[in-house]
């Protein structure tokens, strides 16, 4: 069996998701930061770099993670919750991310046609920003639920 963080049975490229989506989470809010003290353009290259940073995490690390140990197990084993946290969290995290992209090219571009182009930024902000942290407190499960033995059973 491996030896992950702190004994679990992770892999090493499970341990670098982990550890590079809470570095992620944090730098989020620091990026809230900057933009509560008036600093838009540090806000501005903080978020964008964290949402295109964590795009390359999901396509290199977890996509093709869900498309080998997730998909081929839905809908079948969807009560068992080894699954089941994962095929949220995945849901989730996709909306999350694409959000997250939206508002980078809505608030940061005129590439959108002016008609979805954003008005409320505050309220799309703070959504995606809950939203993320829903999605990475299920990535912490789904991390508990794979590799830290007995804590489900
Ligand atoms: C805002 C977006 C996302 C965040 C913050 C996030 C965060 C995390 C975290 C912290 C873990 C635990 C580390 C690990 O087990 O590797 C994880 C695992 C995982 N995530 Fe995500 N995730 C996001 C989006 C996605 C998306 C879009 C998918 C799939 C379409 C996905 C699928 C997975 C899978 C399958 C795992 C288990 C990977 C493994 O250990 O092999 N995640 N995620």
């Amino acid at each position: 069996m491996n030896e992950g963080l702190r004994g679990t049975a992770a892999p090493p490229a499970a341990d670098i998701i982990l550890l590079l989506e809470i570095a992620m989470g944090v730098g989020l809010v620091a990026g809230t930061w900057f933009a509560r003290t008036g600093l838009f353009r540090q806000h501005a290259w903080c978020q964008s770099t964290i949402v295109l940073f964590n795009l390359a995490v999901i396509v290199l690390g977890m996509i093709p993670s869900f498309r080998v140990q997730v998909l081929p197990r839905i809908p079948a084993k969807l009560e068992k919750s080894y699954f089941a946290l994962a095929a949220a969290h995945a849901t989730l995290g996709s909306i999350t991310e694409i959000l997250g992209l939206y508002i980078l090219l809505a608030a940061g571009t005129e590439l959108l046609p002016e008609k979805i182009r954003l008005t409320r930024y505050k309220l799309w902000m703070r959504s995606a920003l809950v939203l993320w942290w829903l999605v990475l407190f299920l990535g912490f499960a789904t991390y508990a639920r794979w590799y830290v033995p007995n804590l489900f059973r």
